[in-house]
């Protein structure tokens, strides 16, 4: 028999929504560290990844860029990443954001980047299954000449694991549209095309990513709940949602999963999947994820199914690919459901669909679950 948070964590699972540069374990981090002279601000690895919000997150995001210098750092902490999620979480596949910006303006060249993440994500499926594609991120925060001429550079070492253009960095301060030029560019030549939106900015940039990038999903989204407009179009047009809970539970201050707006985005009947984000650096994995937010929701096996399988048709596979997951996935989903014990939401007699003890996060936690340590 299978616990539910255990159902939860074996799910076969597609990742969308995560950033190499944030899954590299405390550990390989500070391992490079020392290898390469890099100073950390902390000799305690436990403490590596505080911080308490996305700027002070994402200073660290970039010391940890900093610490991967050649092309086997790129390939070990790929692997790492990798190994963990089939681990933590039965991850099957996922396509994962880099930033390559983050890597050259301290001169590693591209080639090192990509060949190296490409060599981590061939040994990791190799030796577990799991298969992953890279999305190049535009960090917001460079100048609009600097993500074009990265994505000039990513045609240029383009390679056919690599394929999508991506955003992140902090959107409040830097919309959308700077990046209208190098979105077109990577549209022409065959890049497929995601961003980062409403994470802490209107729904309007939803309409520009749609829009002007010409952006097919869109990443996390949560503000587009206060656009009935927006929601309303995003309903219709089928548009998927990458959304991760842990992460913006913690940044964003919605640190109560059961409030959080996944809830309402699914209710509006949006199309969500569920996502790590940077799971080291949020002490969390794609397992936890599942766990934390449909324990805190209450949510029972149909909408655990309607999240793993809408995770494979948001998926950028091409359409035998994509049928030959869902049937895998729904024969696994079948035989998992059939092993559980009856103590799972929906299935619990009361009103309350809130967490059982030890089943959610501790309001704005970010220490790491058990059993994983600091790695
Ligand atoms: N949002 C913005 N920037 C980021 C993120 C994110 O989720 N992860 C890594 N950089
Ligand atoms: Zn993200």
């Amino acid at each position: 028999m299978l616990t539910y948070e255990e159902y939860l964590r074996r799910v076969p699972k597609v990742e969308l929504h995560c950033h190499f540069e944030g899954t590299v374990r405390a550990s390989t981090f500070a391992d490079l560290a020392r290898r390469h002279n890099v100073e950390l601000p902390t000799e305690e690895v436990g403490k590596l990844y505080e911080y308490d919000t996305i700027y002070e997150f994402l200073k660290i995001f970039a010391m940890v860029s900093s610490t991967l210098i050649v092309r086997e750092d790129f390939a070990r902490a790929a692997y790492e990443s990798l190994a963990d999620g089939v681990e933590l979480g039965n991850l099957r596949y996922r396509e994962m954001f880099f930033n390559p910006t983050l890597h050259t303006r301290r001169g590693i060249p591209m080639a090192t980047c990509i060949d190296g993440l490409i060599d981590g994500i061939s040994d990791a499926e190799a030796d577990f299954g799991v298969r992953c594609r890279l999305i190049a991120d535009v960090y917001r925060q460079d100048d609009p000449a600097v993500a074009r001429q990265m994505v000039e550079e990513v045609l240029e070492h383009r390679r056919p694991e690599l394929i999508g253009l991506g955003m992140d960095g902090a959107e409040a301060p830097d919309p959308p549209e700077k990046f209208v030029e190098a979105y077109r560019l990577a549209g022409r030549n065959g890049l497929r095309l995601t961003s980062h939106a409403c994470e802490d900015a209107p729904a309007q940039n939803i309409v520009t990513c749609l829009d002007q990038l010409g952006c097919e999903r869109i990443d996390h989204g949560y503000h587009v709940l206060e656009s009935p407009d927006v929601t309303a179009r995003c309903r219709d047009e089928g548009i998927y949602f990458t959304c991760c809970p842990t992460s913006t539970a913690v940044v964003y201050g919605w640190p109560d999963l059961s409030a959080h707006p996944i809830k309402d985005m699914v209710g509006a009947g949006l199309r969500v999947m569920l996502n790590s984000d940077d799971p080291t650096m949020f002490h969390t994995d794609i397992g936890q994820e599942y766990m934390r937010l449909c324990t805190a929701l209450g949510y029972g096996t149909d909408q655990v199914r309607k999240f793993v399988l809408a995770g494979v048709e948001a998926a950028w596979l091409d359409d035998g690919e994509r049928a030959a997951m869902r049937s895998s996935f729904t024969a696994q989903l079948d035989a998992l459901e059939a092993e559980l014990d009856g103590d799972r939401p929906g299935t619990a007699p009361g009103p309350g669909t809130g967490p059982g003890p030890g089943t959610a996060p501790e309001p704005g936690a970010v220490s790491p679950p058990s059993g994983r340590g600091a790695a």
